[in-house]
């Protein structure tokens, strides 16, 4: 069998914020699981950095209870933690002051591959980047790891990429939207790019709309004051739904690099058209029969933020003029499920007389659960009686048609992590498309604000609230199922 674990090379990984919600969750789990599929060479070493005044040992002692509570099974394998916890260092660092530097600097090598990865506020990047080079640690070759909210709008982000570009070049920043390292989501440019089926329908001829939708069941509940200064338009659409947006409607990069596949990215940003009040519907969540009102969650009695948004919008070049894109997504939904669905248009003449019925082609390419893609076709129903047309899904869940290696699909982190090792930003954003994603999103915001705009009010446990269905039936049109 062939192996699946593409070496990478040694490497020294910093992460600041190593003690935080993050690095626990997220990050120092997924570098277990590397590091017991064997990706993460002998000699390589993870120094966690923070404020906290603990030992190396401590810091082990956290991070196997971590593992513990976020590492899933994998957990209890004791040989292979006991090996991985001693890779694991720490530095105690002040980041706005010269504490703890001069220990980095002894402990990171320089003839390896270095990553330092911000998981702090941004309000430190500026901070982190500077000393890393005052004390002579980043080398020209070091990366740097910078998590999202990248700014709360176009002035914030472009000071952001200013201060990182103060001392890194852009081919040294590694800007994180986990939606990017998810497996269906590369999958998106598998289907399009690596089948001659798809791209020949694969606009204005053949399309008739485009649905997004993201609907989570979570709540806001523990992190209130973070959301509630964001909400789901900057929390989820001016990232995450941007890069899905940006993945289906692009047009085919020459070549699967970084810069091919950023650029193409970039031209969906900019070619997206300015939304119109009308076409976009705010909600927030009520309180339900299981959970409190999102006003509750985010401790605000008198919270205007949103946690939900549906929007209609239009992309103006040549593919897509003239079709609509529909993107969705809240909180505390009926069901957990992140979808992208290509509605094809109705047939232009049909030769089965007797059937009046509307049939349609449905791509749809379920990123999230049971992932897999769907296609709806018409067929003959079966039996005697005629020529009687029904439409069947041709389903395929890739856990069904992959068996146990599905089962083996890398949490978005992993991939990303090691990606940064390598060197490849592909699936990173430039600060660029970051840029050019709030530009689109700033004037929505700005309206909101100066009109004083008030999210609509739908029940925990639904699809949000009843003008976001409005947008769509007011076009003839409706939304997916939300179904789990
Ligand atoms: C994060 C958002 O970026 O993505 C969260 O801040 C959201 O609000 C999360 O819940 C969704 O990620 P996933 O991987 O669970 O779909």
């Amino acid at each position: 069998m062939v192996s699946r674990v593409i070496p990478v090379e040694t490497f020294d990984l910093v992460i600041f914020g190593g003690t935080g919600d993050l690095a626990r969750r997220k990050i120092l789990p997924g570098l277990f699981r590397r590091f017991r599929s064997g990706q993460m060479p002998e000699g390589s070493r993870i120094i966690g950095a923070a404020r906290s005044e603990i030992d190396s040992d401590g810091y082990r002692a956290m991070i196997a209870e971590a593992i513990a509570e976020f590492g899933g099974d994998e957990a209890s394998d004791s040989d292979s933690l006991a090996a991985f916890l001693a890779t694991l260092d720490y530095v105690a660092i002040d980041a706005k002051g010269d504490g703890g530097w001069a220990d980095l600097a002894q402990k990171v090598r320089s003839d390896v591959v270095q990553a330092f990865y911000f998981s702090v506020a941004p309000s430190l990047f500026g901070d982190l980047a500077e000393r890393l080079h005052s004390h002579k640690i980043a080398t020209p070759d070091s990366r740097i790891v910078v998590e999202k909210p990248f700014g709360r709008d176009l002035d914030t982000a472009r000071a952001l990429n200013a201060v990182l570009s103060t001392h890194f070049n852009e081919d040294q920043i590694y800007r994180i939207d986990h939606y990017l390292g998810k497996e269906t989501v590369q999958n998106l440019m598998a289907v399009r790019f690596g089948n001659v089926l798809f791209e020949p329908l694969w606009n204005n001829h053949y399309v008739d709309h485009i649905q997004i939708t993201v609907a989570e069941t979570v709540s806001v509940a523990g992190r209130g004051s973070y959301y509630d200064k964001s909400g789901a338009m900057r929390d989820m659409v001016q990232n995450h739904l941007m890069q899905l947006l940006c993945l289906i409607a692009m047009e085919p990069p020459s070549r699967f690099g970084a810069d091919e596949v950023r650029d193409e990215k970039l031209k969906v940003i900019r070619a997206l058209q300015p939304v119109a009040p009308h076409h976009i519907v705010r909600g927030q969540y009520d309180a339900g029969p299981d959970g409190p009102s999102y006003r509750n969650d985010a401790e605000n009695p008198r919270s205007f933020t949103e946690s939900f948004v549906a929007l209609k919008c239009h992309i103006a070049n040549w593919r897509w003029a003239g079709v609509p894109f529909y993107l969705r997504t809240g909180k505390r939904m009926k069901a957990r499920s992140s979808e992208i669905t290509v509605v094809f248009k109705d047939l232009g003449h049909t030769i089965f007389e007797g059937d009046t019925a509307r049939h349609r082609n449905i791509l749809s390419i379920r990123l999230q659960p049971n992932e897999g893609m769907d296609l709806q076709v018409t067929i003959k129903e079966p039996g005697p009686g005629g020529m009687r047309l029904i439409d069947v899904p041709l389903d395929m869940t890739f856990a069904d048609a992959l068996g146990a290696d599905a089962e083996e699909v890398t949490d978005a982190y992993e991939r990303l992590i090691m990606d940064v090792i390598r060197g490849n930003q592909t699936l990173f954003m430039r600060g660029d498309e970051v840029e050019a994603a709030w530009r689109w999103t700033d004037p929505i915001i700005q309206g909101w604000e100066a009109r004083n705009d008030v999210p609509k009010l739908y029940d925990a446990g639904s699809t949000g609230p009843e003008d976001a269905m409005m947008l769509l039936h007011r076009d003839g049109r409706k939304w997916r199922e939300v179904k789990g």
